[in-house]
């Protein structure tokens, strides 16, 4: 495995966490320039892709993605553009009991999860306007597993706390987390409802919720950040994801690991920053995406390419270098993240990873935390990580490896 190189390139600041320094207000309207125009044109893209008629509401939704399958369509599924996520604790009893409720919470959550997600969504509220395409995932944390004695991955466990972390336990963690998707807010508020009110009834308590959205974005084409970066472009291909996202081979080869964390972004801090110096900090250029020592979005960013005077052209403290299989012996997780604003102070990154070992984003964030130079633009608020289960199939329940 190639190891990190040493290098003595100007580093833009040390990697302190947090808003340290800076009013930094004036930015956000300047944020950007680079990405507006291929963003416009993506955008154009779009319409035509989606042959928009121009009446209210949106493109015409597609055909139902089904709940059932091999695999939880939340992971499977093209992201879509809109998520609520949601947390419930499980009461603690005894083991056979809270096996018991657990078992009765996953079976409410599949019926209802599968009946939203049909041709034909029992809720009036869903049947305006064609099939909702819901894809949803569910997963059960490593404290809940634990407890319980589930049959779940060995690699499953809490994450660490890191460096500069501020996060706030009523927002994260969670028994089960359920992750719900859909093409628009209306079809999360209405399913969020009945999952919860279903999972409630089986004896489930709510813990957190969160929703976050993407921009709209031709098909094909990667979302933008708030940074205005395009997120999501070095993402497995299949081969890649069957070897380091999916589960190992056995009865947990078609569960993954979801790591959450929810990331306030320093929008006006860093929009503050020239344009150059903003492609430097992530490795690759706004407009397009593409790597700092490419021609095109998808070229594999080259962390050991050098200029002319001997520095590296993805300099040291680059997010895209820090993360980079290249250190982790090229191992790599599937980012399906979303933005959030609660609000012009509290807006930022829902981090949503899937990999078959979440001791891989804690190696990839111990190399983050400490210098990367995002770092100083970013505060971790919440996190969470789930065994997300197995699909079920038609007839079946979620989650029934567990119990072996
Ligand atoms: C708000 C916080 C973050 C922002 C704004 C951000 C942004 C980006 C951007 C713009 C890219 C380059 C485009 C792409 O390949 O998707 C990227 C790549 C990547 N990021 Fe982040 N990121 C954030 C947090 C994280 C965290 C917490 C991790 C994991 C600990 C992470 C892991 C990765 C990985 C693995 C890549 C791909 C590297 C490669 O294969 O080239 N990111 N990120």
């Amino acid at each position: 495995m190639p190891t990190e190189p040493e290098n003595a390139q100007d580093p833009i600041r040390p990697a302190t966490t947090g808003f340290g320094r800076r009013g930094a207000l004036l930015a956000a309207g300047a944020v950007l320039a680079a990405g507006i125009g291929a963003a416009a044109d993506e955008l154009a893209r779009g319409d035509r892709a989606a042959n928009r008629t121009g009446s209210a509401g949106g493109p015409p939704p597609g055909p139902a993605i089904p709940f059932h399958g091999v695999r939880q369509a939340g992971v499977t599924a093209p992201q879509q553009p809109a998520t609520q996520l949601l947390a419930f604790d499980l009461p603690q009893t005894s083991a056979a009991a809270d096996r018991q409720t657990l078992r009765g919470v996953l079976d409410a959550l599949g019926r209802t999860l599968a009946a939203v997600a049909s041709d034909t969504p029992p809720d009036p509220r869903l049947q305006g306007g064609g099939t909702t395409r819901l894809t949803s995932l569910v997963g059960v944390g490593p404290a809940l597993a634990a407890r319980l004695g589930l049959d779940v991955p060995a690699a499953l466990a809490e994450l660490p706390a890191f460096p500069g972390d501020r996060l706030d336990p009523a927002r994260g963690n969670g028994d089960l987390v359920l992750q719900l998707c859909a093409a628009d807010r209306w079809t999360l508020t209405v399913v969020a409802e009945l999952a919860g009110t279903a999972a409630h009834a089986a004896g489930a308590a709510p813990r957190w919720s969160q929703s976050g959205f993407l921009p709209r974005t031709a098909p094909g084409t990667t979302p933008r950040n708030l940074f205005g970066f395009k997120d999501g472009t070095a993402n497995p291909d299949d081969a890649a994801a069957e070897q380091w996202v999916w589960g190992p081979p056995g009865a947990h080869r078609n569960g993954t690991v979801m790591v959450y964390r929810r990331i306030r972004m320093d929008v006006a801090g860093f929009a503050a920053l020239p344009a150059d110096r903003r492609d430097r900090v992530i490795g690759r250029r706004a407009g397009d995406g593409v790597p700092l020592t490419g021609t095109a979005e998808h070229d594999d960013p080259d962390i050991y390419a050098k200029n002319p005077d001997g520095s590296y052209v993805i300099p040291v403290d680059a997010h895209v270098r820090l993360t980079s299989p290249r250190l982790d012996g090229g191992a790599r997780m599937l980012r399906r993240s979303y933005s959030y604003d609660d609000g012009p102070a509290d807006r930022g990154l829902l981090f949503c990873a899937f990999m078959r070992d979440p001791a891989q984003f804690v190696r990839v964030q111990d190399r983050l935390a400490s210098r990367d130079a995002l770092t100083p633009f970013l505060q971790h608020q919440a996190s969470a990580v789930c065994y997300v289960l197995p699909g079920a199939a038609a007839g079946g329940t979620l989650g029934e490896q567990l119990w072996t």
